[in-house]
């Protein structure tokens, strides 16, 4: 049997308006989390919720991938977007993510380097990149750097943490990306980010994260249509 394509959101929101396509669909329980197996645009997935954070991301995402085996990982949902020509609403296709709040620089390593080791920008598979940016939709899609950590960013603290575009060179900012980049990169499965702009990670990015959430959350739904549907091309 063909390995499945792994899709997984942080949230119930970004991952609802696949599930609701799904055909012939199956759940697993694990732990809190569950796992759906079935057909999505004619191929074969296993789609779940990760959960938020770093934490929940890195440990869903080792279970999936023992669990499943898939070809490879799409991650969906929703960022704050850093860099200052995006819009709400935009999408994101990761080139690469980064754990901006990976800080061992008084031990000599650099910003977001996992210490003793050569992870620090975790590149996304160039051909899921390449194809993801050939989408045809409604809203501005843009190639940028994810940087992912464990902290909701708002302007008071982008104040503090101007290392977030200055020396990291961000485009936009979630909670997971990187966990999971840093699996899929460990276990050699390709990945890919894909994240649509809830909010701008300024003063209003609490307001508007809330706000937009529910209805920026499938943006993403055509770029993940588009990459299953030219599956056999990849
Ligand atoms: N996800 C969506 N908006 C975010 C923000 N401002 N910071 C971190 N994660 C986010």
């Amino acid at each position: 049997m063909t390995q499945p394509i792994a899709i997984l959101g942080a949230l119930e929101a970004e991952i609802e308006a696949l599930k609701a396509v799904m055909q012939d669909c199956k759940a697993t329980a694990w732990q809190q989390t569950t796992f759906y197996e079935g057909l999505l645009f004619g191929q074969r997935v296993v789609l779940a919720q990760s959960g938020v954070g770093k934490v929940m991301a890195a440990m869903v995402t080792q279970k999936l991938l023992d669990s499943y085996q898939p070809q490879y990982l799409l991650f969906t949902g929703v960022a704050g977007g850093l860099h200052p020509d995006y819009a709400i609403g935009d999408i994101v296709i990761a080139k690469d993510c980064v754990q901006h709040d990976m800080d061992a620089i008084e031990l000599g390593f650099p910003r977001g380097q996992v210490p003793y080791t050569e992870y620090r920008y975790l590149a996304t598979d160039a051909v899921l990149r390449a194809l993801a940016l050939t989408t045809t939709t409604p809203h501005p899609l843009h190639e940028g750097r994810i940087l992912t950590g464990d902290h909701f960013m708002t302007k008071k603290a982008l104040h503090d943490y101007r290392y977030l575009t200055e020396e990291l060179a961000g485009d936009a900012v979630e909670m997971e990306g990187a966990a999971v980049g840093l699996v899929c990169t460990y276990n050699q499965v390709p990945f890919l980010i894909i994240r649509t702009l809830s909010d701008k990670a300024n003063e209003a990015a609490t307001v508007n994260f809330l706000e937009f959430l529910p209805v920026v959350a499938a943006n993403s739904f055509a770029i993940i249509e588009h990459l299953l549907s030219s599956h056999q091309t990849i």
